[in-house]
């Protein structure tokens, strides 16, 4: 099977296109990304090279018609794994035009091309996001309806609704996964845990916002990858699946035990201003993909985090690369009200 993973440069496609080569010896992957902040081919480094014909690395721009359909009709794909996006909800509020670019009209011309050209399969990797904000009880199920707060999140379910109208009105074999925040090895250092990680392992500020008491559901990443080629393999056409961690944590509770794993002290929190409609509660119904298709996250949260920080730790010269270049001015307009 030939499947073409659009950004898998990133995190959590570098770590879906590893899986792949390690666990599905009869795939041939086109990773297809176009190297934006995110994308660092670093993270696939070990793998590139070892996995000769069975990996390619194309760039380019999921947005870009002529590109993709040059890439499509090269390689003649049976599935697309659409991973590639403008990821980080705060950016999304800094410039929401990029990401209606990459992840709304990037994925319709991934669609239609995909259509066009034969390809048997399209998995679209969204979002809990895309279903707002939870009060203190009750979960995301698949019937959840959308109502996204962010224009990151806006962009995803615009994207989940185009996904469904190809399959209406096409009958195109869709398949969609909507999971909750992921972490673990290869995540930007944008992102809450390695944000926390890597600023507590160099004695700098932990930026909390507001009160700290916003809620996320987390997942180890390879869990998450397992569960995408599960439904890519398995899933039923037209179906939507949500993938959750069952592992709730208030964000200042998260960042206590992140402290304490490191040996560090509390005093490095600061509470920042809140972000613009910042989302209180996720939590995911994990239920079906787990009653049909028999997945089950692996990794306790325990087991997960010490990896991971164990990975953080003995990969500072990843995140330090990127921490020094362009990623400086980001985080110096982001965190300009932090106390020092
Ligand atoms: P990431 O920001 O780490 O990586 C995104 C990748 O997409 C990068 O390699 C980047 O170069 C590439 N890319 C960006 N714009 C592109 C374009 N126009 N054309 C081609 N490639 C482009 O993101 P991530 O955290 O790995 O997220 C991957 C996917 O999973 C996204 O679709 C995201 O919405 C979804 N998701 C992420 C999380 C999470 O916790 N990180 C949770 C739920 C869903
Ligand atoms: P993030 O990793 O950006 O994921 P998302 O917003 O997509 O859930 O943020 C996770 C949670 O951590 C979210 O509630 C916002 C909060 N957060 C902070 O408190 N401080 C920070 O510096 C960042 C980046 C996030």
């Amino acid at each position: 099977m030939k499947v073409v993973v659009t950004g898998g440069c990133g995190f959590i496609g570098s770590n879906f296109v590893r899986l792949a080569l390690e666990t599905r010896p009869a795939w041939r992957v086109i990773n297809y990304d176009l190297l934006t902040y995110a994308g660092n081919p670093e993270n696939l480094a070990d793998v590139a090279g070892a996995a000769g014909d069975r990996y390619r690395f194309v760039r380019g721009d999921v947005a870009d018609k002529e590109a993709v359909q040059k890439l499509f009709e090269a390689e003649q794909p049976d599935a697309i794994v659409n991973f590639a996006a403008e990821s980080h909800v705060d950016r999304s509020i800094k410039d929401p035009v990029r990401f209606v670019r990459t992840n709304t009209v990037g994925t319709q011309v991934l669609l239609t091309l995909a259509r066009e050209l034969g390809v048997k399969r399209f998995l679209q990797v969204s979002t809990d996001e895309v279903y707002g904000s939870l009060g203190p009880t009750g979960k995301f199920t698949e019937q959840t309806p959308l109502a996204p707060n962010s224009p990151y999140a806006a962009s995803k379910a615009a994207a989940d609704l185009l996904c469904r109208a190809a399959r209406h009105t096409f009958g195109q074999d869709v398949v969609v996964t909507r999971c909750s925040n992921n972490y673990g090895p290869y995540q930007f250092p944008e992102k809450l845990i390695p944000l926390m990680l890597s600023n507590a392992m160099s004695d700098q500020p932990l930026p909390v916002y507001g009160d700290g008491q916003h809620v996320r559901d987390w997942l180890h990443v390879r869990d998450h990858c397992e569960a995408v080629a599960l439904v890519l393999e398995r899933g039923v056409a037209g179906e939507v699946y949500n993938i959750g961690g069952n592992n709730e944590w208030k964000n200042l509770d998260l960042v206590r035990l992140l402290l304490k794993l490191l040996g560090k002290p509390e005093s490095l929190i600061r509470f920042v201003p809140d972000r613009p409609g910042h989302d209180r509660r996720y939590a995911i119904d994990c239920g079906k993909i787990e009653r049909e298709l028999g997945w089950r996250p692996r990794h306790t949260f325990e087991a997960g985090l010490s990896e991971t920080i164990a990975w953080y730790q003995t990969h500072r010269g990843w995140w330090e690369r990127i921490k020094s270049g362009e990623y400086r001015k980001y985080y110096a307009e982001q965190y300009a009200t932090i106390a020092k």
